[in-house]
């Protein structure tokens, strides 16, 4: 009787250990022909990569020092090394986002594994978008406008209640002092129905290479929990993804989810329609 109960406890230990294996999560490299590839396991079915987008990014701690980098991955779930992904980002021989050469980190919760951005099934008639921008000479309005052309939505600007001044820069050393303190500006407006909203199109000029902090004012104003954030700006010349860390670190802390970022200097139907598409808003 204690040989069968000993042999029936192993065989319950065993089914544990080779199921755990099955569901064992985390980067994985390709077999065969696809050896050196690198796919990322969610240990549940699922990987990283969506045969709805080109691109699908995700922060990733894969050694769990609190650091992540950004990853891309394909329609099949391979992650993109040494090349410029399909949305125009540089990512280096281990796959990271780098921006002239320096590797993109975000401080994590150790071993953070990303957040899957949930592709909206919805069409845009009942998805309901919120474009909200900040702009102070009228550049980023009038992207926003352009992007309503195509999106559809509610327009909202930020404002501040201390408004900026007329001079260049005077603006630009304002900036810099509210960067440098981590300001949070108050602001003079306020979306009254925010909990409306599944999608928020967030508008901003890229200042001192990120965005402005009125707009880390707007982010933390609201519970944003099951919402999907996209970030767009304008700029002299930088691109979206200087500020793509921090309104992540914001937009997750308030229960959002972020999507690829649009750098929309120069704007067409086509390029507003892609980046729509690729974050799963037909
Ligand atoms: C305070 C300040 C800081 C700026 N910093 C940058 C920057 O770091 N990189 C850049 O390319 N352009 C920078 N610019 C230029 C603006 O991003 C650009 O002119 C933008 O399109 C202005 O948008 P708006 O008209 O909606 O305010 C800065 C402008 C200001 C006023």
């Amino acid at each position: 009787m204690k040989r069968i109960l000993k042999w029936f406890m192993t065989v319950c230990i065993l089914t544990v250990l080779m199921s755990s294996t099955v569901f064992a999560a985390g980067w994985t490299t390709g077999q065969g022909n696809n050896n050196g590839r690198w796919w990322y396991d969610l240990g549940n079915g699922q990987y990283y990569g969506t045969s709805e987008a080109p691109v699908e990014w995700q922060w990733l701690d894969g050694n769990g020092d609190g650091v992540a980098e950004c990853y891309a991955f394909d329609r099949e779930g391979w992650m993109y090394a040494d090349t410029t992904t399909p949305d125009g980002y540089m990512v280096n021989s281990d796959g990271a986002w780098t921006v002239n050469g320096a590797v993109q980190t975000m401080a994590v919760a150790a071993g953070y594994a990303g957040t899957r951005v949930p592709m909206l099934e919805t069409d845009s008639d009942e998805t309901k978008i919120l474009i909200a921008y900040f702009s102070k000479t009228g550049t980023t309005e009038e992207a926003a406008r352009e992007i309503q052309e195509t999106a559809g939505g509610d327009l909202f600007e930020i404002t501040v209640a201390d408004q900026y001044p007329s001079s260049y820069q005077s603006t630009v050393d304002r900036a810099r002092r509210e960067l440098d303190q981590n300001a949070r500006p108050e602001l003079s407006s306020r979306v009254e129905n925010m909990e409306d909203y599944d999608v928020i199109l967030l508008g901003y000029p890229i200042w001192w290479h990120t965005a402005p902090m009125a707009v880390n004012t707007f982010l933390e104003s609201y519970d944003l929990t099951g919402k999907t954030i996209l970030p767009f700006c304008t700029s002299g010349g930088s691109g979206i993804e200087e500020s793509m860390p921090d309104i992540q670190r914001l937009g997750q802390s308030r229960g959002a989810s972020v999507g690829s970022g649009l750098t929309a200097n120069s704007l067409n139907r086509e390029e507003i329609t892609q980046w729509l598409t690729q974050n799963g808003i037909s």
